[in-house]
């Protein structure tokens, strides 16, 4: 069912960011392409090495981050995914969220 989508697993900082990691596993395992987005404050948690390991894409962690292979990463990514999982979401990410203000690429 999740052959060839796109999608994207924002990791936000939360005690549960580990568990993101077998997510980001049986997404690959359902033959998805994952990329994977992360806070700052999810890299104090886990580092971007393992969803690199894990997916095969690099990770979205630096909004400024040039070397990568979508023109302006964060915005292109978004126009081409399927889906769209924030998990684990802090309470920072939902509270922003609700008012529009999220910011998954610190
Ligand atoms: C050890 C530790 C565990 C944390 N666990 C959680 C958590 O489970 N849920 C949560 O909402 N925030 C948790 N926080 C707080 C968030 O990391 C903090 O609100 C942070 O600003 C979230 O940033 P982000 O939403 O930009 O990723 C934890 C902080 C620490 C230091």
């Amino acid at each position: 069912m999740l052959a060839g989508k796109t999608i994207i697993l924002g990791v936000t900082g939360s005690i549960a960011a580990y568990k993101a990691a077998s997510l980001a596993s049986m997404l690959v395992k359902q033959h998805a392409d994952v990329h994977v987005l992360m806070t700052q404050n999810a890299c104090q948690f886990i580092n971007p090495i393992t969803f690199e390991t894990l997916t095969g894409n690099k990770c979205i962690s630096d909004t400024f981050d040039r070397n990568f292979e979508f023109h302006v990463g964060h915005v292109s990514l978004g126009k081409r995914a399927d889906l769209a999982i924030i998990a684990p979401a802090s309470a920072n990410c939902i509270g922003r969220s609700s008012r529009g203000e999220l910011r998954m690429i610190c």
